[in-house]
């Protein structure tokens, strides 16, 4: 059962600060998906966020109508009253479900959603995997499905050199308050949190190891060294500036497997920012 309405950032502020977050790279996601577009027909922007993707999408292609779609009616009802074109519409709908009538679509784009939706679905990465199986039955003959996201590092362990003496004046002596923790206490925190929407001790969180007297790579001083799985050290990585909202973002868990967008068969482009 998805847990989506957990995604609601609360305040008018909480909304502005994460949509400003996402926009900051929107010139760069939309430059990466236009690439992969043919410039007329359908595009749906599933999970549109702000909408300036989409409005981006549809100012730079004037023959292609673009709808944005997103589960959470507080994002649509903003980007229609921000983004207004002829060919640009928005609607409220879950991306992981039917939402578009059936060979509709020349192309589907999904720009940091599909997370989404293997988190708010008890963090099943399966449910990636059915959800653009949906979507593509919503694409037309010959249309493109477009993946962007977090790609999980796949096995293995890497060593994590946080700052211990960071924390800001207001941190009380060896706090975890996330807003002004130190990194080493804020990972220390997120091993205890990952996966959050899981009951403890049922697969929540992960274990690490902190390095000591290595010898061979010098330790910095005021850093702390871990040993940790990549997938768990990207996890935290991608996070860490997150702190003003992190009891919100905790509750993601940002990557996704390959084998999952590999089911679907096709033609894949992988192409890797990390
Ligand atoms: C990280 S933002 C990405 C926004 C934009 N696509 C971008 O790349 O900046 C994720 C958006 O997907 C929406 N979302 C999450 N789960 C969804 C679902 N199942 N169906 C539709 N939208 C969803 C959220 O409400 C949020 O606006």
């Amino acid at each position: 059962m998805a847990a989506y309405q957990t995604q609601d950032r609360g305040s008018p502020a909480a909304y502005e600060r994460y949509l400003k977050g996402m926009d900051t790279s929107m010139r760069q996601k939309v430059a990466l998906t236009a690439a992969h577009l043919l410039c007329e027909g359908n595009l749906a922007d599933m999970g549109m966020g702000s909408g300036s993707g989409s409005h981006a999408l549809a100012s730079l292609y004037p023959d292609l109508r673009v709808i944005g779609v997103d589960v959470n009616a507080e994002m649509v009802e903003r980007a229609r009253e921000r983004y207004s074109l002829p060919n640009l519409d928005f609607v409220q709908g879950d991306i992981a479900e039917r939402c578009l009538l059936p060979g509709s679509q020349e192309a589907i784009l999904n720009s940091s959603v599909l997370h989404h939706v293997t988190s708010f679905n008890g963090y099943d990465r399966e449910a990636a995997g059915r959800a653009l199986a949906v979507q593509a039955e919503q694409l037309a003959e010959h249309g493109v499905l477009i993946v962007r996201d977090f790609l999980d590092p796949g096995p293995g362990t890497v060593w994590l050199d946080l700052p211990t003496d960071d924390a800001t004046e207001e941190a009380q002596p060896n706090s975890s308050d996330p807003r002004c923790c130190s990194t080493a206490a804020l990972f220390e925190r997120f091993a205890t949190e990952f996966r959050a929407l899981r009951e403890p001790p049922t697969d929540r969180g992960f274990s690490y190891r902190v390095v000591d007297g290595e010898t061979s790579c010098p330790l910095r001083p005021g850093f702390r060294r871990y040993e940790v799985a990549h997938t768990h050290a990207v996890e935290f990585l991608l996070r860490k500036d997150y702190r003003r909202d992190w009891e919100t973002e905790v509750l993601e868990e940002y990557t996704l497997g390959l084998p999952t967008l590999f089911s679907l068969g096709g033609e894949v482009a992988v192409e890797h920012e990390l």
